[in-house]
């Protein structure tokens, strides 16, 4: 077994820092950018990754980078490979290795993740390359008659199948089952099924004899869905600039409670499945906005960080991201900004794993 995992994975969750995905899909990243009206092309791709990747101090509170397959081969308009940006700023690349979520057969509205076929040949390239770690999300939706045991059951194996193929390639697996948020489920639903997700994904991942040392797991929280009655209000955070603006000084009273709530029974789900040999669990977003996935981290270690056996951090896309893809609206002229907003972000969440973070950090 390849040893060098186990320093690798402590080190994505040391120093209170985190992981920062940026392995969005071309359709997917094309998508973000279509409700922007930013061009939906291969150098605006690019250069929205070269202003992420060379914001000034990200190294202080990101301890990895996931990427995708175009942009581990892409470089700043001088020509410096990004590989060559983020080794310079002391960040360790990952790469997202998965082809996506497909519809599972005779299962309608469940979906399967691909990518095994070839797999092997890939992390050996992606491995020469220089990434390290690697990442694949499995997705779980809930709905009436769903998540389907079956279903549950190829993903988490896919998931194990795919984690021990990293070891053997000498990268760190990322395992993502996203129980999503879409849906009008309840926080308990969300709950039962998030629990269920992750005994099956530790069933299989032993199994398939990976390592739980070697590993970072990331779920999701557990959150009510999205048109769920009480978080309907939440749906519309951080849409736009103006939205979150609006946030900040109209927090609800019943907001604290739900940061609570959401808080305790996540740690909870994650106490009753997560062996105490995986040194980190670092959370996806989710479509949660930025402040509140921040706030409800925070909460997470302010109570519970002494008490639990791995660290609690973050491996946020869109809630590290949005905000500054928002004022950065393919211009030039705004990366300044946008790198401000990006760099706020990965600092709140910094915070946010010591316990520290507070509603003024959004004011400064
Ligand atoms: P979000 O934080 O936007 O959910 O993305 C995390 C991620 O990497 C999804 O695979």
């Amino acid at each position: 077994m390849n040893t060098n995992l186990i320093p690798i994975a402590k080190k994505l969750v040391a120093d209170d820092k985190g992981l920062l995905a940026i392995d969005e899909s071309n359709p997917t990243c094309n998508q973000r950018f279509a409700k922007l009206n930013i061009p939906q092309t291969v150098e605006a791709r690019r250069a929205y990754r070269e202003l992420i990747l060379t914001t000034p101090g990200l190294g202080e509170c990101i301890s990895g980078v996931i990427l995708y397959d175009e942009t581990i081969r892409q470089q700043k308009k001088d020509g410096t490979t990004f590989l060559k940006v983020l080794g310079d700023a002391g960040i360790i690349p990952g790469i997202k290795v998965d082809t996506g979520a497909k519809d599972l057969a005779a299962h309608p509205g469940e979906k399967i993740t691909e990518g095994l076929d070839g797999l092997r040949d890939r992390l050996k390239e992606y491995f020469q390359m220089g990434a390290r770690f690697a990442k694949w999300r499995a997705v779980i939706a809930i709905g009436k008659g769903i998540p389907s045991q079956s279903c549950i059951e190829a993903n988490a194996h896919a998931l194990a199948r795919y984690a021990a193929l990293c070891q053997e390639a000498g990268l760190v697996p990322v395992v993502e089952p996203e129980v999503l948020m879409d849906g009008e489920h309840s926080l308990e639903r969300c709950r039962v099924v998030t629990e269920e997700v992750l005994r099956m994904v530790f069933n299989q991942l032993n199994s398939q004899r990976v390592l739980l040392e070697g590993m970072i797991l990331k779920p999701n929280m557990v959150l009510p869905g999205l048109t769920c009655l009480p978080q309907q209000e939440v749906k519309e955070v951080g849409v736009g600039e103006q939205q979150y603006q609006v946030r900040l000084t109209d927090r609800q009273p019943d907001e604290e409670q739900d940061i609570d709530e959401v808080a305790n029974l996540t740690v909870k789900s994650l106490w009753r499945t997560v062996p105490a040999a995986v040194p980190g669990i670092a959370f996806l977003s989710g479509g949660q906005s930025a402040e509140l996935a921040s706030a409800r981290l925070n909460t997470m270690n302010l109570r519970f960080k002494s008490q639990l056996p791995w660290a609690l951090s973050f491996s946020f896309a869109r809630a590290i991201q949005q905000p500054a893809l928002e004022i950065w609206r393919g211009e030039a002229a705004n990366v300044k900004a946008a790198q401000q907003a990006l760099l706020h972000r990965a600092r709140c969440n910094r915070a946010a794993r010591r316990g520290e973070y507070t509603v003024a950090m959004e004011r400064t």
